[in-house]
This record gives C-alpha cells, structure tokens and sequence, in this order.
C-alpha cells in the first residue's frame, strides 16, 4: 500500500512570485487545495487546477476530514498556510489529528509576511549598533490570555507584531520604549495594494486609524525602522572577522 501523505505548503506573503519552485510544483500537481483564508492572494491558487476550500471558518475536525476523505480516495492534497506555517500556523495540531488516520504531513516553507514588511520599509531588521535582535509577537486576546509586550519592548530590540492591528491604541499604550521609537506598519506587504504607514509610538495609532487599517497588517517597533546611527557591516571590510 502506497505511503499516506499531503503537503503542507507555505503560499508565501502575497505576491504570488513569492512562493518556492517546490511550493509552485506540488500547487500544479494537487487535486485538493486547502487554503488559509483571506491571506492567501487568489493569484497563488492559479496555479492549480485542483478544488480549492477556504478553512475559514472550518473546524479542525471538519479540515481534518475533508483531507482524510481526499486522500483515501487517492487525491493529492496539499494545504496552504500564509507566508510560512510555522508562525502563527495550526500545523502541529492539523499534522496530530492526520497522524491518527495514518497521514503524514511534510512540509514545504515559505516566505513569512515578516520579510516582506523588511522589504518593503527598505530596512533591515538586524543592523549594526541599531538592533541584533527581532522579537516576533503578537498581543494577547482570544488565543492568548497575556502578552509579553511591556518586557519585550524594553530590550531594545526589533519587534514584529503580528495580528496586532485592531489593539493598536493598547499595544502603543503599553510598550515601554520612549514614546518617539520609530514605528511602521505595513499592510498588505507585498500585495499590489502594500500599505506603509510610518510614525512613533505616540502617533502610529492614530495615523493608522486615518488611514482605515484594521487587519493583514503587521506592526514594527524600533530604530531599524528610520535607520540612522547604524555601523557599517565588516563583511567586505579589511576588518573581516569569522564569519559564523
Ligand atoms: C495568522 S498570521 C499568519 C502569518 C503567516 N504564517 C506568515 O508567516 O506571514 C496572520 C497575520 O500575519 C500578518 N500578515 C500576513 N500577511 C501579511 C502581509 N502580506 N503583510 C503584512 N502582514 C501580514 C498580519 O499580522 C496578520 O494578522
């Protein structure tokens, strides 16, 4: 009897250029495409031409048993998560629940939405004198009762919020870094209709209030966002050091 398997595919953040040749070539080969809501630009489920479901608004059983029928009736399925399924994903639970029918899951990365919001505030998140550091986060709420953004935000390192976008007023209210710590949020990054808005944590809420943001958006807090006293790299310099 032949191996049970699916992929779990990472759809990259938008552009749908953005996805790995491997993520493109099991997409091509699939009968059953089971993708992650409104994250996953349409442009990426062209690439199919198997069934494509929406998990909105599906329980985990109900995915659980859509992929179990698929693939006992001999179909290709693959499952496509926003940017990369490793953050901010269900996948450990999804893989759990298949494992019992005797489904493996392997999984293909992608490009996380973090990295497009690099690219498109036309920074670096890890610079010279300025930050070595990126906290990844998100604010508390249905599925996480406290957040640790007070501490975090006095490490001085380079914070990513994600699903923080609705709390802004409350995120700005409780960080800890001076009040004109650079700030951006980006929606959309990547997506033809990419947003960057840019201010401190005193007027980013504001400022994205205005401009009608209120999700797929994601919130960067630090110097790394208007860099200025940054040291240049060593990389190409006489002083090269190891590099690991
Ligand atoms: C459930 S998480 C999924 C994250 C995804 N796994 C990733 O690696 O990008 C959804 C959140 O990711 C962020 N996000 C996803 N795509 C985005 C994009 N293109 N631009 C900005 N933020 C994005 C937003 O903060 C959104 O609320």
């Amino acid at each position: 009897m032949s191996e049970k398997k699916i992929y779990i595919v990472g759809a990259g953040p938008g552009d749908e250029k953005l996805i790995t040749v491997k993520g493109k070539e099991l997409l091509e080969q699939a009968d059953l495409v089971i993708y992650a809501g409104s994250l996953v630009n349409p442009k990426v489920l062209e690439y199919t031409k198997g069934e494509c479901i929406d998990s909105y608004g599906l329980t985990l059983d109900e995915t659980t048993q859509l992929t179990v029928d698929a693939v006992n009736a001999g179909k290709f399925v693959v499952r496509l998560h926003s940017g990369d399924p490793a953050l901010y994903g269900s996948i450990v639970e999804q893989t759990e629940e298949l494992k019992k029918f005797g489904i493996t899951a392997e999984r293909v990365p992608g490009v996380s939405s973090v990295f497009a919001v690099a690219a498109a505030l036309e920074t670096q998140f890890t610079l010279n004198n300025v930050s070595d550091s990126l906290i990844i986060t998100r604010p508390a709420g249905t599925t996480l009762e406290q957040d640790q953004i007070p501490e975090f935000s006095e490490m001085g390192c380079t914070m990513a919020i994600f699903l923080g976008t609705q709390k802004i007023e409350e995120i700005m209210e409780k960080v800890r870094c001076p009040r004109d710590t650079p700030v951006a949020v980006v929606f959309h990054a990547s997506w033809p209709n990419q947003e960057v808005i840019r201010g401190t944590v005193d007027d980013i809420a504001q400022k994205v209030k205005e401009a009608g943001i209120k999700r797929s958006a994601m919130i960067i807090i630090g110097d790394v966002v208007d860099p200025k006293n940054y040291a240049k790299s060593y990389l190409y310099g006489v002083k090269q050091g190891p590099l690991d």
